[in-house]
Order: structure tokens, then C-alpha cells, then sequence
């Protein structure tokens, strides 16, 4: 059992043995090879916009739960270029819309967030339906020909919350269901976070022009620390030290605290927690889940559509509401200043020189060493899911 006042990361004791054996042996988890992936994917406008057209198809993350908590609760936020009205319908169930009249093409809500029951486009006053975003009033309908409702809803996209996360699948592809799509290992690790009774505490977006998957690379690499982050993060984490773990597309990485380096080299009995083990859930294609002991930093990087080298990186920072309180609050700020610099004055400059060196040079490789696992793995991901879109096309 957790105890109460505390989230914990969810680490097994097999992870946390391995980890103390990695560390004691001066060892870490390896693929079986180098991956080696074209500069050119990085800045290639065929490539992102295959990308793009990818992510549409996948169930990616657009909202939480506690963004529309209330029934008729909305937001409207831009994703991949795509305006998106997500509302909390009257049965409790979260759905997202394309913000887009069926007249003749204005939003139907222009706010960044409220209540509504009926959402009215400002332009000639259709007005919608919250639930299921079927037309309502059409000023001036004789003077139209016969408008068929049936055919005249918002355009609603598949929609399924689960762990407090709002995924919607942005295309209207078949939607795998949710949580085959997550897998049970998945759902495993994020039950105990509660995300579903959690609350945004800190919310912050960033335009950069750095290609999304480098951002995501940056968080989940486990080599770089020590190097890019002296005297900060790289005092804190173990450097090339880590267990992997495989859940289909998705994945995990666990990553060791230098205190527990200490106390492993001291042969003592050592069993896991976030004070000795951070964790890195990636969510594919483009969420990370980053375990703290009172909080979880979610990532959702998103490419900039028509822009191969920029994207928008989201990040929030999850608290479950039982433990939250002023105090709490106050050191989630403190760990918000020491991510901050560590992503605005190291490794987001770094993905920008990288951006830059591919955009001058897109030629040839980058290579993903056996212990960058984790990357390699969203890499490889990638590239068959895209394998496979060609194939189908
Ligand atoms: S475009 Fe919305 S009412 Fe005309
Ligand atoms: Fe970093």
C-alpha cells in the first residue's frame, strides 16, 4: 500500500534489484544494437508531414481530466494546426470537436475555456449541442434549403479518458480502444499516480524551433546528464545507469538517484521509491510521464505542422488533490525552477544546436548508442508505424 500523504513511483522490486546490480557492476540495460537514424528525419517537410498524419491516427493526449473537471465544462486549445473545442458532456464523459461550423467554416466557441449547454458560432448563430454536438437552431432556416441534422453535427472525434487523461484520436480513422492501446503494463504504472483525481498545478507551453522528437529525446536520454548538467541535474542522476522496460509501443525507463549509488556500493539492502529511482513513462507516440515523490511532470510534445524544425512542447505538472496543499505547492515550484534551467539554459539550447546542424548538414546519421534504449526505442516505433502508414497507402 502507498501511504497516504505520499505518490510514490510505482517501481518493483525486480527494477529496483537490477538497478542496484547496474550500479554495483558498473552495467546498464543495452539494446541489442546501435540504431542509426537519418539526420534527414529531422527536416524533411515528407517526412513531418508523414509524422504528422501519424499522430492524427494515433489516440494522443489533448486535455486532463481537471481542465473540464464539471459537466459542460470546455477548452479550446489548437493541436496539430486543428482547432478543438474538448467538452465535458452532461453524462460526465469528455469529447472533443472540431471547432468548426458546418456553415461555413467559423469556430462555434471562441473562448479559451467556460460552461456551456449549447455552444452558438458567432457568425451567423448555428448553435450546437454540447452532447454529441448535434445542430441546434439555424437562424433564418427557411431561407436555406432542407438542412439535414444528421449530417450537420460538429465533427466529433473518437475520445476515451483514462488514468485523468483525455486521448483523442484527431482523424476519423478507426480508433484502436483505449486501453488495448495502453497495454496492462501501462495501466499498471499509472494507477497508482491517481491521475484521475489529480490537479494542474503548473502549466507551461513553449514554441521552439527544434523538431519534436529531439525534444522528447532530450527528456528520456539517460547518458547526458553528467555532461550537460554539471553541479545541477547531473549531480542528482546517475549517468548512463538504467533498467528498460518494453511495454509494446510504449515504454519505461528507470533511472538511478546518485544517493542510491552510495548506499548500493555500501552492499546495503536497498529497496526502490522515487528517493532513490526516477522513472520515464513514455506514453507513444509523443506524452511522457516523469515521476516525482509528490507530483508528475507530463510532457506532450507536439510538431509544428508545415515546420519539420519546430514544435510545441506542453508541459503540466499533475498533484493528487488529497495531498495538495500550500506547502506542497511551494515545492513544486521549487522543482519546477530546477527542471526550468536545466531544459531552458541546457538542454533545449543543446536540441537547437542539433536542429541547426541538421537543417545545415541533412545528411548521413545520428546514432543511438545500446544504453540509449529508451530513445532508440520511440525511434524504431516511429519508423514502423510509418513503414507500415506507406504500405497501407
Ligand atoms: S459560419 Fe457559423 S453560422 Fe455561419
Ligand atoms: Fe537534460
Amino acid at each position: 500500500m502507498l501511504p497516504e500523504k505520499k505518490l510514490d513511483v510505482a517501481v518493483s522490486e525486480a527494477v529496483s534489484q537490477r538497478l542496484v546490480t547496474h550500479l554495483r557492476e558498473d552495467t546498464t540495460d543495452l539494446a541489442e544494437h546501435d540504431l542509426f537514424v537519418p539526420v534527414a528525419d529531422f527536416v524533411s517537410p515528407e517526412r513531418a508531414a508523414a509524422e504528422v498524419a501519424l499522430l492524427k491516427s494515433l489516440p494522443t493526449v489533448v486535455a486532463h481530466a481537471s481542465e473540464i473537471r464539471n459537466n459542460g465544462d470546455f477548452l479550446t486549445r489548437e493541436i496539430l494546426d486543428m482547432p478543438l473545442l474538448i467538452v465535458r458532456q452532461t453524462d460526465g464523459r469528455a469529447q472533443v470537436y472540431l471547432n468548426m461550423c458546418r456553415h461555413r467554416g467559423g469556430r462555434v466557441e471562441q473562448a479559451a475555456t467556460g460552461n456551456k449547454r449549447v455552444f452558438m458560432c458567432q457568425y451567423h448563430g448555428w448553435s450546437y449541442d454540447r452532447d454529441g454536438g448535434g445542430l441546434r437552431t439555424v437562424p433564418y432556416e427557411s431561407s436555406f434549403e432542407k438542412i439535414e441534422r444528421g449530417c450537420n453535427s460538429l465533427i466529433a472525434f473518437p475520445t476515451e479518458e483514462r488514468h485523468g487523461l483525455v486521448f483523442a484520436v484527431l482523424s476519423q480513422t478507426p480508433a484502436p480502444a483505449l486501453a488495448d492501446y495502453l497495454g496492462d503494463a501501462v495501466d499498471e504504472q499509472m494507477a497508482p499516480w491517481q491521475l484521475d483525481a489529480s490537479s494542474v498545478v503548473l502549466d507551461k507551453t513553449f514554441v521552439m524551433d527544434i523538431n519534436w522528437k529531439l525534444i522528447m529525446d532530450g527528456a528520456i536520454d539517460i547518458i547526458h546528464p553528467r555532461f550537460l548538467h554539471p553541479g545541477g541535474v547531473g549531480d542528482l542522476i546517475e549517468s548512463n545507469v538504467g533498467v528498460f522496460k518494453d511495454y509494446g509501443r510504449h515504454c519505461q525507463h528507470f533511472g538511478a538517484r546518485t544517493k542510491l549509488k552510495a548506499l548500493a556500493k555500501s552492499e546495503a539492502t536497498v529497496s526502490g521509491g522515487s528517493k532513490y529511482i526516477g522513472s520515464n513513462l513514455v506514453i507513444y507516440p509523443n506524452s511522457m510521464m516523469i515521476a516525482a515523490p509528490e507530483h508528475v511532470e507530463f510532457w506532450t510534445v507536439w510538431p509544428c505542422v508545415g515546420h519539420p524544425g519546430r514544435s510545441l512542447t506542453h508541459l503540466r505538472f499533475l498533484v493528487r488533490d488529497a495531498i495538495l496543499d500550500d506547502a506542497l505547492l511551494a515545492r513544486v515550484n521549487k522543482s519546477w525552477e530546477i527542471l526550468q534551467r536545466a531544459a531552458t539554459e541546457e538542454d533545449w539550447p543543446m536540441e537547437r544546436f542539433i536542429q541547426q546542424n541538421a537543417e545545415a548538414w541533412p545528411h548521413g546519421t545520428y546514432r543511438y548508442g545500446r544504453s540509449e534504449v529508451a530513445c532508440a526505442h520511440l525511434h524504431r516505433q516511429l519508423q514502423s508505424d510509418l513503414d507500415e502508414a506507406a504500405r497501407k497507402a
